[in-house]
């Protein structure tokens, strides 16, 4: 059974497997172990109860007080296709829901799984200049061809 908790330290070293693995393909970008304990408390990781892996993660990021940044989704290989993405990207929007966040927007080369979950594609440009900070850190910068996709909640 898959469950779903807040990331514990000693969580990093799979999550970091799961996201570089990814990341390797260029279908990511890749993060350190120093970003991710920094930001371990915004990260939540699916869990398969039978062999205690992380087989997912994602986080939300605050950015502003009407913003926030879903980042560093990925669900194992073997474990796609069974809702664990979903399952994430909702708990992250209650997260933001929690905290009376309107918009969430995320960065993103999975711009149809991102569609299915009710985020459109936005104008990267419009974003305010605070979310370029940890562009600057990017490998790709200032070449990012992400696209920007928002969702509005309730
Ligand atoms: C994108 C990703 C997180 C999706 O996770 P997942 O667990 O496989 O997705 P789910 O099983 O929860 O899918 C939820 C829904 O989205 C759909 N979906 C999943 N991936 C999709 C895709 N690439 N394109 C379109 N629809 C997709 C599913 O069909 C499902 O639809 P349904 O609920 O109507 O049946 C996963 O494929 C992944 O880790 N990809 C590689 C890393 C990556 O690109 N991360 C995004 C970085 S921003």
């Amino acid at each position: 059974m898959i469950t779903y908790r807040r990331a514990k330290l000693s969580d990093v070293e799979d999550i970091l497997s799961l996201i570089n693995y990814y990341a390797e393909q260029g279908i990511m970008l890749p993060r350190t172990r120093s970003t991710l304990y920094e930001g371990i408390r915004e990260v939540i990781v699916a869990v398969d109860g039978d062999s205690d892996r992380v087989v997912g993660t994602g986080s939300l990021h605050i950015i502003w007080d009407d913003l926030a940044e879903i980042r560093t989704l990925a669900v194992d290989e073997n474990y796609r296709g069974q809702g664990i993405g979903r399952k994430i990207i909702d708990l992250l929007l209650d997260e933001a829901r929690e905290l009376h966040c309107p918009k969430v927007f995320t960065l993103t080369y999975q711009v149809e799984f991102f569609k299915h979950m009710g985020f459109t594609l936005t104008d990267k440009n419009a974003m305010p200049h605070k979310v370029w900070r940890d562009c600057i850190n990017c490998v790709k910068f200032p070449n990012c061809d992400e696209n920007a996709m928002i969702l509005y909640l309730d």
